[in-house]
């Protein structure tokens, strides 16, 4: 795989003024696996602005994905309703910049996010369609386990597919 040595990225919570940045990745992506539907610039808009209500309630803490100034994509935590020491990570990167290792580093820090500033979170999990080599990897390489498929469990356009959960406790027992 060909790696930039040295490049480095940054989270930050999202802004705004990300939301043409954000189009133009999910638009031009073609996610096989990432069911996103985005209209608009003003769609955009308008998710990033529930995005800034939910950090305030602290009911999802999204970040940009950041290589020096250029937006590259988004690593969200978000934590359950019902248990909220339980959360999930969910990630996507610009589509140029697949196989560098930049979601792997972005999932890093998160987790540090998590443990500085969100201890009471204890298990972070994440799903991807079992055919999603490169999103189970990141997590593999990033400490998770695999942990079951989850039969049906992730619909993309109109059809469901078979899931992995990976799983990671962060907190102590
Ligand atoms: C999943 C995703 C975020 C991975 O990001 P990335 O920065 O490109 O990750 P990398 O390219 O560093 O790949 C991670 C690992 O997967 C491997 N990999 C990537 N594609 C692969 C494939 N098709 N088959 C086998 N391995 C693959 C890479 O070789 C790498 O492993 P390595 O470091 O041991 O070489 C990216 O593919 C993406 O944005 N996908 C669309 C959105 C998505 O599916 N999000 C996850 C939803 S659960």
């Amino acid at each position: 795989m060909n790696r930039s040595i040295g490049e480095m990225v940054t989270i930050r919570p999202q802004m705004i003024k990300d939301a043409r940045g954000f189009y133009d990745i999910l638009t031009g992506g073609a996610f096989q696996f990432f069911p996103v539907n985005v209209a608009s610039i003003e769609a955009e808009k308008r998710f990033l602005r529930k995005d800034i209500r939910q950090w305030r309630a602290g009911e999802a803490w999204n970040f940009s994905i950041m290589l020096g100034d250029r937006l590259i994509g988004a690593i969200g935590i978000m934590p359950e309703d019902s248990r909220p020491y339980n959360a999930e990570i969910g990630y996507f990167i610009d589509r140029e910049l697949h196989g560098k290792g930049y979601t792997l580093q972005a999932v890093r820090l998160a987790e540090q996010f998590v443990l500085t500033c969100q201890p009471q979170i204890h298990r972070l999990y994440a799903c991807m369609v079992v055919d999603n080599v490169a999103s189970a990897r990141v997590v593999e390489k990033a400490g998770f386990l695999r942990e079951g498929r989850l039969s049906g469990y992730l619909k993309v356009g109109k059809t469901f597919h078979d899931a992995f959960v990976y799983g990671k406790v962060i907190g102590s027992y």
